[in-house]
């Protein structure tokens, strides 16, 4: 492993650190220092870039070796770098590049620095972080409180060995340990403040119960449509509360198996019933994230999937867990037209989630609030006037 180079890279990361100071999402002098004090570059060793390849196929191209001053550019620059493919999907297309879904990623730093500063940590807080990916948040969080006060798990071994040597060579040596975080950290404790840097359907148990009162908790919460970082208090009783935050980002979810995403079961689609005008069209619910996000509240068992049909034509499909589906072209002369299959009714509620959401005057994410009772279940709230959608119990 190469030494930090620090006369060559610490303008970066000092760059780095003041351009997310001036986007607004370091808010604080102790976040700006550890922006400008850790060697994103030894974390992030390899990367895959996204790029359309000369037959026309999406790939992920992957970056290694020497650090030349482009890369280094591109490592302190305010980008998501994803480090891992799922091996089970991965396929080569050439030397260096690859299809497949991403299984780990070093985060887009604006959206980092967002969550820590929401995360409100002071000097003596006892950090859990689910997801140690790369190690970069660790480093961070080490560089702010302490590599003691720090823990981090991951589902995935090898990307706690290499995190732990990496960190150490910088410098850093947090509490890493290998398990499934949605289950809380392995050697139990309690925590002042848990971050999660992969999104979970709904708070974990364990986490509650790693908890103390007072206990903040910054989380993506992904729905099935959409989803949002959320910012939760819990309290004495084991209630936890609070809202969607304004810093808006997605994370790839939390999974079971260490390497790969288990494919997901679908119920068939059910045979196409109607096709007539709609009120909302795919570009209505593309273009607005806080649409998007009401949406998964009005029907938080549904998810969006874009189709393609055997025209060609592109379309943007909502689908319930009966196999109802309702789906909406991206372009061309029927966008103001939905076909719907199985019941209608799905399509009915999608059109007034977008009443409901353009009467109440178009709200942000932060105007809406999340709540776990301490069985489990969970609701959201509007905050103005209390309007609540309950969501289904998860396991
Ligand atoms: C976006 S990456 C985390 C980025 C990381 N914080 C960093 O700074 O590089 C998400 C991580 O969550 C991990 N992950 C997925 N499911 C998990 C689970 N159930 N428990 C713990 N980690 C999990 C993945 O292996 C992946 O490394």
């Amino acid at each position: 492993m190469s030494k930090p180079h620090c006369e060559e890279v610490r303008p970066h990361m000092v760059a780095l650190s003041a351009t997310l100071v001036q986007a607004g999402a370091i808010r604080s002098t102790e976040w700006a220092q550890a922006f400008a004090n850790v060697y994103r570059h030894v974390l992030v060793r390899t990367w895959f870039q996204q790029e359309t390849n000369d037959r026309g196929i999406a790939v992920w191209r992957m970056h290694s070796g020497a650090i030349t001053p482009e890369d280094l550019a591109t490592v302190y620059s305010d980008q998501t770098l994803v480090t891992a493919l799922d091996p089970d999907t991965a396929k080569r297309v050439d030397d260096t590049a690859w299809t497949g879904i991403p299984t780990s990623s070093s985060t887009l730093p604006s959206l980092m620095a967002g969550m820590l500063e929401d995360l409100a940590v002071e000097d003596y807080h006892r950090v859990l972080e689910i997801g140690t990916g790369t190690g970069y948040n660790s480093a961070l969080l080490s560089a702010r409180l302490g590599d003691d006060l720090v823990h981090s798990v991951d589902i995935d071994p090898a990307l706690v060995n290499t995190a732990q040597e990496r960190l150490k060579f910088i410098g850093y040596t947090p509490h890493l340990a290998v398990g499934d975080g949605t289950l809380g950290y392995p050697t139990g404790g309690t925590f002042d403040r848990i971050i999660a840097t992969c999104s979970v359907p709904a708070i974990p148990a364990a986490w509650i119960e790693q908890s103390k009162p007072g206990t903040v908790i910054v989380s993506d919460i992904a729905l099935g449509i959409e989803g949002g970082i959320a910012r939760l208090e819990v309290d004495e009783t084991g209630h936890a509360a609070g809202r969607f935050t304004a810093t808006s980002g997605r994370f790839m979810a939390a999974r079971t198996d260490a390497r790969t995403y288990p494919a997901r079961q679908r119920p068939p689609l059910l045979p196409e019933t109607t096709t007539r005008p709609t009120a909302v069209t795919a570009a209505d619910i593309r273009e607005h994230y806080p649409f998007r996000l009401l949406l998964a509240f009005h029907l938080p068992e549904a998810e969006l999937v874009y189709h393609r049909d055997a025209a060609g034509t592109l379309s943007l499909q909502i689908q319930g867990p009966d196999g109802s589906w309702g789906r909406t072209p991206l372009a061309g002369d029927d966008t103001g037209l939905v076909t719907c299959g199985g019941d209608p009714a799905l399509w009915g509620q999608v059109e007034n989630a977008w009443r409901w959401w353009n009467t109440a005057g178009r709200p942000a994410h932060d105007r809406f609030a999340y709540t776990r009772e301490t069985d489990g279940s969970a609701y959201v709230r509007y905050i103005p006037d209390g309007t609540r959608w309950n969501l289904p119990a998860r396991g």
